[in-house]
């Protein structure tokens, strides 16, 4: 922990400008000072830094912040190693609270178990190149794999020594521990008698009669880096082609290896993901390695797990597009089709790669060069849609029945969309790639979405009222509880978002003027209509930026004038700053995927149905919320007459709610 006071002087000596300019080369232009950003590929400056408000910010990728932002994001740094860094930049001494005996143990664990992994890469890479073996069976194998000498160094490949001790008996003779060398999973430890249980090794019994084997024995090694390029676990694999032994030997979970917030290749791969705007998942070890060395770099893989949200969330710190490519055999389609359902309810964008029959990105990515191989994945990356109609329908000849059920799939993938304009724009897209008439998509999408929510829904208060929480601190229960149901963040925040954007585009409502066809129409401005709606229902905002910025609205208008993202952008409160930054960078705006034609600018046209759509589920999750608090209530038992009352009340809010569903077309959920 750094001290409140070292944190406030690390804030005042960093001076924005200063700390940019170690890694951008800045000019000035005005008070400001203008460079190309280095977040995002650009020939053209659009990365301003204003040391007046001792911000930067990039036009081009949305990325803003302060100076302590700026070294995070660019060094991938935490909030407490930005400052240290900087810290040390400056000359500020820090003084750390001092860790307890716990934590420090903790540290000291981790640390020993990185050392001893560290030391097994090194081991396994001298093994590939200074033994007889290693060379002609580990470097042999990779070298007929295709594999560059510069590759094999890059990703640190080795090999483990056909022996069922080599490693653990050097790795005790260089001083390591055994302890360790057990916890990080490369010695495994059995009870003499059984050694066939080694898996079941009896706490109690554990005795001198302990013995101890290396897991990895004759196979090629393909060491796996945290973000910081740290050796935190391994994969082994074979080289014999009979089927008795398991092709994959992985390293299992440790105190430092979480497969499931493990992406391999990620270490080598991010500064590409964000150049490229776009990460590349794949399913191997070897195709991860073969991208690279065919000049693709933006590739990672899920490396024997299935796809986790854990996953998920590390590739989102650097973009929301992704492009997957698995087998194109019966497992692979399966991961595949999980992937896209797990991905999009994270909200990312998602499209899907076929490689030419029996290629994989390994083998193709030898046949042809770097630019062909870029943009072929660009050029055949097909919308998630295309891919589950292509391969839901396959080899069916039209078969009602099969397209029937291929519908209801690809229905069930886009409910799972969090977000209500992406999955109006894929229904489209599914209405004209199924040819089936959108309304009967939409209420089929309704349907499941009220019973994807209300399973998920009843779940949660169910949980919460289960005896077995009931000594829970009630503080925790609520908090978890107001989180999960009681919300109104993601509807609030997309009445922002349309406000900062398109808050005097103008929108017909019907009305009493009359247009040139003889419609009457009433047209007002986008943000006019949105502050009529809801201070008509008397409806606030519950998060305080949001809420600042609603206020904005009100009093400009009142004013007559109607304040554009510039105004917030470079707004005094830097709160609103990074907010409008990423509410302006928002995929519709940006997306490059607009480019490819995949679709159009499709919000300003539809804006009034995204104006209600957007009022009304923040309303009707208001409702909602109200409706919950009656219920709570209800559960205590009150007194009858309350009783009544309170049943009433619950009888106009759920009239009121339907009223607004109906209105809406659908359920909005969220
Ligand atoms: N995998 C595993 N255990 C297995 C098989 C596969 O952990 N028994 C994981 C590995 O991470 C592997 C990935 O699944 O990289 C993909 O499997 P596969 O395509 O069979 O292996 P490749 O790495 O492509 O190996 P190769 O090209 O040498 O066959
Ligand atoms: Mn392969």
């Amino acid at each position: 922990m750094i001290h409140k006071e070292d944190i406030d002087k690390i804030f005042e000596t960093a001076r924005v400008e200063d700390v940019v300019a170690d890694y951008v080369s800045l000019k000035k232009r005005g008070a400001n000072l203008i460079g190309c950003c280095p977040f995002h590929n650009e020939k053209t400056p659009s990365f301003y830094v204003s040391p007046a408000k001792g911000i930067y910010k990039c036009f081009g990728c949305g990325k803003g912040g302060h100076a302590i932002n700026f070294i995070m994001e660019h060094d991938r740094l935490t909030y407490p190693e930005a400052l240290r860094y900087l810290a040390k930049k400056y000359h500020i001494e820090i003084t750390e609270e001092e860790q307890t005996a716990e934590q420090v143990q903790f540290q000291n664990d981790r640390e020993s178990l990185l050392v001893v992994s560290s030391f097994a890469q090194k081991h396994f890479s001298e093994n590939l190149y200074n033994t007889d073996e290693g060379k002609s069976i580990g470097l042999g194998y990779f070298r007929e794999r295709g594999l560059r000498e510069d590759i094999i160094e890059k990703f640190h490949l080795g090999y483990s020594l056909n022996q069922r001790n080599a490693f653990t008996d050097i790795a005790l003779a260089t001083g390591y521990k055994m302890e360790y060398l057990v916890k990080s999973g490369l010695t495994i430890e059995y009870k003499n008698e059984s050694e066939r249980d080694i898996d079941d090794v009896d706490e109690e019994k554990k005795t001198s009669q302990l013995k101890h084997v290396d897991r990895f024995f004759g196979r090629v090694m393909f060491p796996i880096q945290n973000q910081s390029g740290r050796v935190i676990a391994f994969g082994g694999r074979t080289l014999r082609t009979d089927k008795k032994t398991s092709k994959y030997v992985n390293s299992p979970e440790t105190e430092i290896y979480h497969k499931s917030d493990v992406l391999y290749g990620l270490y080598h791969s991010k500064v590409a993901i964000q150049k490229e705007k776009f990460c590349f998942l794949v399913e191997g070890y070897m195709d991860v390695i073969a991208m690279h060395q065919a000049g693709v770099e933006n590739v990672v893989a899920s490396s024997g797990t299935a796809l986790t949200a854990g996953q998920i969330k590390l590739v989102q710190r650097f973009t929301n597009d992704i492009i997957i490519s698995y087998d194109g055999d019966q497992a692979g389609i399966n991961a595949a089709l999980k992937g896209i359902d797990l991905l999009l309810e994270e909200g990312m964008n998602v499209k899907v790669l076929l490689f030419p029959d029996g290629e994989d990105p390994d083998s193709y990515s030898k046949k042809v060069g770097t630019q062909e191989l870029k943009d072929f994945i660009v050029n055949n990356a097909q919308n998630f849609i295309d891919y589950q109609a292509h391969i839901l329908t396959k080899g069916t000849k039209n078969d009602p029945l099969k397209k029937a059920e291929a519908i209801k799939k690809i229905v069930s993938s886009i409910a799972l969309i969090p977000d209500a304009i992406y999955r109006s724009v894929y229904v489209k897209e599914c209405s004209r790639i199924m040819e089936v008439e959108e309304a009967i998509l939409l209420s089929e999408l309704n349907k499941i979405r009220s019973k994807n929510f209300n399973e998920k829904g009843t779940k949660n208060i169910a949980q919460s009222f289960s005896p077995d929480n009931l000594n829970i601190n009630e503080e925790l229960i609520q908090d978890e509880k107001k989180a999960s149901i009681e919300s109104t963040e993601h509807q609030e925040r997309d009445i922002i978002r349309l406000l900062m954007n398109y808050g005097n585009k103008k929108v017909a409502i019907g009305g009493e003027d009359i247009d040139a066809e003889g419609n009457s129409i009433l047209v007002h401005t986008l943000a006019e209509v949105v502050i009529h709606e809801l201070q008509n229902d008397n409806i606030t905002f519950d998060n305080k930026i949001y809420a600042l910025i609603f206020n904005e609205f009100v009093v400009k208008i009142e004013a007559d004038t109607i304040p554009e993202f510039n105004y917030f952008l470079n707004h005094e409160n830097l709160d609103i700053c990074s907010l409008t930054v990423d509410l302006i960078s928002s995929p519709y705006l940006l997306s490059n995927w607009e480019k490819q034609g995949i679709y159009p600018t499709m919000e300003e046209t539809i804006l009034k149905k995204s104006l209600y759509n957007a009022v009304y589920a923040l309303k009707s999750r208001k409702l909602e919320i109200m409706i919950y608090d009656i219920q709570r209530q209800l559960k205590e038992n009150p007194p009858e007459e309350k009783m009544i009352l309170l049943m009433q009340t619950q009888h106009q809010l759920l009239e009121a709610k339907k009223t607004f569903n109906s209105l809406l077309g659908r359920i909005v959920v969220k």
